[in-house]
């Protein structure tokens, strides 16, 4: 007799346990490359991005916005083995990070300090990764205009942009939302809500693609520029953008229960998955109006992203839900076959083929640890949904 259903998830169980084995694999290769560097280096560079063009591995400083992914891996890689060789890696590469707590020249916290303090304080209930929380909250939130009711992105190009707020910026209101719930001050929930209307209301355009930069006049509060920086144009849907979006509104729904995030999550989801220009392995190229296509160049961090947050909404929407954990399924499988790196190949990274900023020809068809970092969160929320347990707690 067949048992098809049984079949199945034990298939489905395979896809995460060696997609593990293959990420425990390289991340123990790319220890031994970051252990080399330091010899060379010392201490300076704390965390691997991706691989330079000379082939080496590309390391950086804390305040880099890419710091925490790696101690996020780590994380995660601790998470599901539940080996403590993975948690002590994990705390080293944390703490490397902390002085970043004080940074206020950025918007870029969350990623920093909430993909690596904030999986550790889940995994550990350490207190003092608390208290580097509620810090860094604080001094995230003195970038917050209230004429414009968002938090400053970037300082840089300040001939070009005023008050830029670029869409990535919503990965950071997790870190917010979250401080909300350690001490009862509501300051960083309203903060995190202002920014995200701001966003909602003015960061997208009629079919649900978002711009990336979008420049505010600091004082009035008015639509200056609607442009891009790391997109193919200021008109095209840049494809790690239109990820963050839909994972930023999708964790906002999940803090704020306001449907308005939900629905907008759902567009987001829609517009990407009925382009005419996604493929048919759910990779998209770098951006989707790329003007090669279909010789341009994919990126998997886009994907890895919108898997995870597919996964997220997939919860919120009941029976239509089960379409959106298909598709972040089929992500899944593309990336776990087609999109790694051979074991003991390109310095220990899990993915192969992202795109970082191809108008600026830099890190184009690389491996990035970002992509790494969103494709195990993408399988650890793939594993709990397989096992009947809540995405996040
Ligand atoms: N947040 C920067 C990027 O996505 O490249």
């Amino acid at each position: 007799m067949f048992f098809p259903l049984l079949f199945c998830q034990a298939t489905e169980k395979k896809t995460v346990e060696s997609a593990f084995l293959h990420a425990e694999k390289q991340t123990k290769y790319m220890l031994e490359e970051i252990d080399e560097l330091e010899k060379q280096n010392g201490k300076e560079l704390v965390s691997p991005r991706s691989i330079a063009e000379d082939g080496n591995l590309k390391m950086v400083v804390s305040r880099d916005w890419t710091s925490g992914f790696y101690p996020g891996v780590l994380w995660y890689l601790y998470e599901y083995t539940q080996n403590d060789f993975w948690k002590q890696k994990a705390v080293e590469f944390t703490s490397n990070i902390e002085r970043e707590k004080w940074n206020a020249t950025t918007h870029d916290m969350g990623f920093k300090i909430y993909c690596s303090f904030g999986n550790g304080l889940r995994l550990t209930k350490n207190a003092h990764y608390k208290d580097v929380i509620i810090e860094s909250a604080a001094t995230l939130v003195k970038r917050f205009n209230p004429n414009v009711g968002a938090i400053r992105s970037w300082d840089h190009n300040k001939d070009k942009w005023d008050f830029p707020v670029i869409i990535d910026n919503m990965m950071n209101l997790e870190l917010l939302f979250e401080a909300t719930k350690m001490t009862g001050d509501s300051t960083y929930y309203d903060v995190a809500v202002a920014h995200a209307n701001t966003t909602l209301k003015n960061h997208f355009r009629k079919d649900n693609s978002s711009f990336h930069v979008i420049s505010y006049d600091p004082e009035t509060g008015e639509v200056e520029k609607r442009n891009t920086h790391q997109g193919y144009g200021h008109q095209s849907s840049w494809s790690r953008g239109q990820a963050w979006g839909l994972y930023g509104f999708t964790m906002c729904y999940r803090y704020t229960g306001n449907e308005a995030y939900l629905k907008q999550a759902e567009k987001i989801a829609r517009f990407m998955l009925d382009h005419r220009n996604m493929p048919a392995d759910l990779v998209p190229y770098w951006d989707y109006d790329a003007p090669g296509i279909p010789n341009e160049e994919r990126d998997a961090s886009a994907a890895a992203v919108m898997a995870s947050a597919l996964y997220e909404m997939g919860t919120y929407l009941g029976k239509r839900g089960e379409l959106y954990a298909k598709s972040a399924d089929k992500i899944i499988s593309s990336l776990s076959t087609d999109y790694v790196s051979p074991i003991g190949e390109n310095k220990g990274f899990i993915l192969i083929h992202s795109t970082g900023a191809k108008p600026s020809n830099n890190e184009v068809d690389v491996p990035l640890i970002y992509a790494d970092y969103y494709y195990l969160e993408a399988l650890i929320r793939k594993d709990r949904l397989e096992n009947q347990r809540p995405l996040t707690e």
